[in-house]
């Protein structure tokens, strides 16, 4: 350790020289090595939010910051995220991003942090207020659960109201059944909550036939919804899944079982992931809520750039002092095209 930082000190002196005899202001900002450490690269949604993040990272170069980029997948291991903050840390980062894994159990991460002064933004996996108040150098990028639910029960309700062959049965209710995220994520229970009760203050009577949890996973709902089709038959009207691969997965069990398209429920998720976006626009999908990936890892190339150069701060707004939250957007058939070229 003491080595580790004595060199830094001779990097930081000769930095200064350099920068010194080229005549540069040596207030610029320093070198910026950014250690990103991910929950599950191969979640879809985070997988295309970890390019947008890189892209953003690799674009400072660009403007002329360097910026270097280490990415570490956890592969669902809160231990072994552990061990890639830590040596993330010794490998020289000077921010950390950080998408928990177990979003209760940020403690040692954050006493690593705090021990070698690296300031740290978590995000797309909200930790609890309590932890984010363990100190001060703590940052959250993300989004508001409750408004996607919302949206999705709005998306819902407009097509429920538009089209009365959702009510296959005609009985005036809608049969739905509910695809859930990992249990104790944020996402998961506030957007489930969230579409319900906006579909019945829309005014939609609704009738919950089942549920079934399967984090995110195409594959895992796949199995859980032919297990309700299995329980249902034909009765499922409405598909709620927390997020867009868990609808496709709800697709795939219906393609996989050969049911033809009049007994067909309508689906909706949530993400605007690129495969939630093309069956939106092969109408397979009603409608997603787009989760903004682009902006979040805009707003997280910015703040990082601001921590360690401790400039532009004051510039940004933040809720709670910490907290950035980008808006979703709703998508149906008539925008998901915008989405998919857009950004
Ligand atoms: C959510 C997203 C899910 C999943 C999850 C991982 O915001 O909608 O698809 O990626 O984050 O934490
Ligand atoms: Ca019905």
């Amino acid at each position: 350790m003491k080595i580790k930082k004595y060199m830094a000190g001779m990097l930081i002196l000769s930095g200064a020289l350099l920068l010194g005899a080229c005549g540069k202001r040596t207030d610029e900002p320093e070198e910026i090595y950014v250690g990103v450490a991910c929950y599950n690269e191969s979640d879809v949604f985070i997988g295309e939010l970890i390019d947008c993040l890189r892209e953003q990272l690799n674009g400072l170069s660009e403007d002329g910051l360097q910026t270097t980029v280490t990415i570490r997948d956890a592969a669902g291991s809160q231990r072994t995220q552990n061990d890639q903050v830590k040596a993330l840390i010794e490998e020289g980062s000077n921010i950390l991003c950080i998408n928990l894994v177990d979003r209760a159990d940020p403690s040692e991460i954050i006493d690593l942090a705090r021990e070698n002064n690296i300031p740290v933004i978590f995000f797309n996996r909200e930790p609890v207020a309590e932890d984010m108040m363990q100190w001060e150098q703590l940052y959250y990028v993300g989004a508001k659960a409750k408004q996607s639910g919302v949206m999705q029960g709005e998306l819902a309700a407009e097509r429920i109201r538009a089209d009365s062959r959702v009510d296959r049965n005609r009985d005036g209710k809608i049969q739905y059944v509910v695809l859930e995220g990992e249990p104790g994520h944020q996402d998961s229970i506030i957007r489930t909550e969230n579409a319900v009760d906006t579909l019945k203050n829309e005014g939609i009577e609704l009738e919950k036939l089942s549920y079934g949890i399967a984090n995110w996973n195409r594959a895992q709902a796949q199995n859980r919804m032919m297990q309700m089709i299995g329980q249902h038959s034909n009765e499922i009207e409405l598909v709620l899944a927390n997020n867009d691969d868990m609808a496709l997965g709800a697709i795939d069990a219906y393609a996989k079982l050969n049911i033809t398209e009049s007994a067909l429920p309508v689906f909706f998720g949530i993400d605007g992931t690129d495969a939630g976006l093309k069956a939106v626009m092969e109408s397979q999908l009603a409608g997603t809520v787009y989760n903004d990936k682009e902006g979040q890892a805009a707003a997280m190339a910015k703040l990082a750039v601001a921590l360690v150069s401790g400039e532009g701060l004051e510039k940004m707004e933040f809720e709670n002092g910490r907290y950035i939250y980008l808006p979703y957007y709703k998508i149906t058939i008539d925008n998901a095209a915008d989405f998919l070229n857009f950004f």
